[in-house]
């Protein structure tokens, strides 16, 4: 039998989350150095590296070998991972497992990502690559992906418009509140309700202060064979369809619950063991699914613990107390490993405001792109170990032939029906597309899922039927009105009709043509 060694941390370190001047190499190189300098450890054997695409961000590979030599490091082994918005926690991941075989005694990890000197419509069109082909071919982003979610979320739990938005709200208030503690987030300011009601619509329901910012930063950890004061208790990893149309839950993320369900098992531990949780608060709506995936609420409970304050500072299992990514700030590919640097100081109570209680044990829960790749990583102070059993199971998966007998992409209706599954009008669109964007998940009448871009923002509500088309490789909605309803009624009573002349009108579908992508554009 295999056994794995432990894994502690020694030095931790990250740079202040924001707009900085400094290149993506010297963030890397400032978070190292602040690791190095907090850490027994100085005999680094690797590095592992999280950048999500600095490709496209900053127009640089190979980011590896250059942060090797940048940091005086050339000659040692240095790899670069990459799962989207996740990549810095699979950077620990790679490297954890690295150490735990014992391969290597002592490992850098490093998380960055340098984003704010481009556009937002640049960025936005960026972030949307890692989502599907099909959906963002309409126009899909990462905040109107989230704003179709939080309309399910809000319809199955049978919430009010006002309620969702006041939960929202509360996240955001929260963790705006959090923020003004940290010095390293990016936003230290608390916010009132005024004010998260002013902001303007990114994606319908979500507002401005519903998204984390566009950042740059990074941050670092030095992992060790040898004990410190804080090991990796447990880690798990999990990945989910990259599609929000092929998922089989639109309310909640099955790779945080593979994910978590690894990690609770490694370390034979239930979520009531865990003390606080940093989690992946990329837009509010997250954070309420989050913490019913990672099995700390019921499904749909979640906005009732927040709520009650259970996930405050003061409260019993305080969630995101640096900020999360909606203060702090989200360096794409720094946040998986900065959730953990903020969690060990934490822990070490090195942060602001000192918690009242003794803390043992917390959780940090990244998410790679909509919920396709993400990590959940246990930390335990070593002092006084408690003995705790594993309580919690999670949701069953679905069988595995399900699971292969899944199609990629659906074959293309020429011309169809459907009925709107969940929607959102997009206020800040990609490099490309021109807001305000209507952008829906339509169910056809052959049960398939498809994104398709409305003709026009209104009427839109879950459940509504709509015409479909293909224009090139969107499709095109328009929302049956009740006049188009009772015209195409008629339509179809004249054409059982044998007395009346069958026209061309009658075997057209009643509905403006669709403009093309072109012309949309240019409108
Ligand atoms: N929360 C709070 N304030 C924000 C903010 C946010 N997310 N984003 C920007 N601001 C502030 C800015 O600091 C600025 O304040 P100032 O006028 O006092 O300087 C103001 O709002 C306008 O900033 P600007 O950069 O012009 O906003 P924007 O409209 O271009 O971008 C978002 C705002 C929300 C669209 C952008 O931050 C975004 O796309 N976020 C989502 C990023 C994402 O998808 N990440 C991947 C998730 S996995």
């Amino acid at each position: 039998m295999t056994t794995m060694g432990a894994v502690y941390i020694a030095g931790v370190g990250m740079t202040k989350f924001g707009k900085s001047s400094q290149t993506l190499s010297e963030l890397f190189c400032e978070a190292a150095q602040s690791a190095l300098s907090t850490s027994p450890i100085q005999d680094i054997e690797a590095l592992y590296i999280g950048a999500m695409n600095p490709e496209e961000f900053i127009g640089e590979s190979n980011v590896a070998s250059q942060i090797a030599a940048e940091l005086g490091l050339t000659g040692l082994p240095a790899l670069r991972v990459e799962t989207a918005s996740s990549a810095g926690a699979a950077a620990l991941h790679a490297a954890f497992q690295a150490v735990a075989s014992g391969y290597y005694r002592h490992v850098l990890v490093l998380g960055g990502e340098k984003m704010t000197h481009l556009s937002t419509s640049a960025t936005t069109r960026i972030l949307a690559e890692v989502i599907d082909k099909q959906e963002r071919q309409c126009g899909a982003t990462m905040p109107a992906l989230a704003a179709m979610m939080t309309e399910r979320y809000r319809k199955k739990y049978r919430l009010s418009h006002s309620r969702m938005e006041h939960l929202l709200c509360r996240v955001a208030l929260k963790n705006h509140l959090n923020g003004s503690y940290n010095p390293y987030a990016q936003f230290q300011q608390s916010i009132s309700e005024k004010i998260y009601f002013s902001s303007k619509f990114v994606a319908t329901p979500l507002r401005l202060y519903d998204c984390s910012p566009i950042t740059d930063g990074a941050a670092a950890l030095i992992l060790t064979s040898e004990p410190t004061d804080i090991f990796i208790a447990g880690i798990g990893q999990g990945t989910g369809p990259v599609s929000l149309r092929e998922r089989d839950s639109f309310t909640s993320f099955r790779a945080t619950q593979v994910a978590a369900s690894r990690a609770y098992q490694m370390a034979g531990l239930s979520p009531e063991a865990v003390d606080f949780a940093e989690v992946h608060d990329a837009f509010t709506p997250f954070e309420i699914i989050c913490t019913e995936d990672l099995g700390f609420f019921p499904p749909g409970k979640g906005g009732e613990a927040l709520e009650s304050g259970r996930t405050s500072l003061e409260g019993s299992l305080p969630i995101n107390p640096s900020g999360g990514l909606k203060s702090r700030g989200h360096p794409v590919g720094a946040t998986g490993v900065a959730q953990v640097v903020e969690i060990v100081r934490r822990l070490r109570g090195e942060s602001k405001p000192k918690p009242r209680r003794e803390l043992r044990r917390a959780l940090a829960q990244s998410t790679g792109g909509l919920g396709a790749n993400n990590f959940v990583t246990i930390l335990e102070r070593t002092a006084g170990l408690l003995q705790v059993q594993n309580l919690w199971t999670p949701p069953p998966l679905p069988s595995a032939s399900r699971r292969l007998s899944r199609k990629g992409h659906p074959p293309a209706p020429a011309s169809e029906a459907g009925r709107i599954e969940t929607f959102t009008i997009l206020y800040v669109t990609p490099d490309g597309f021109l807001p305000p964007l209507a952008l829906a998940l339509i169910r056809d009448r052959k049960g398939r899922l498809l994104m398709a871009q409305g003709e026009d923002i209104s009427h839109l509500k879950i459940g509504r039927e709509v015409y479909l088309r293909q224009v090139g490789d969107t499709y095109l909605f328009t929302v049956k009105s009740h006049l188009r309803k009772v015209r195409e009624a008629m339509r179809k009573l004249l054409r059982r009709s044998p007395s009346l002349p069958s026209t061309s009108e009658t075997a057209t579908i009643p509905y403006d043509r669709p403009k093309s992508k072109a012309q949309r554009e240019t409108v």
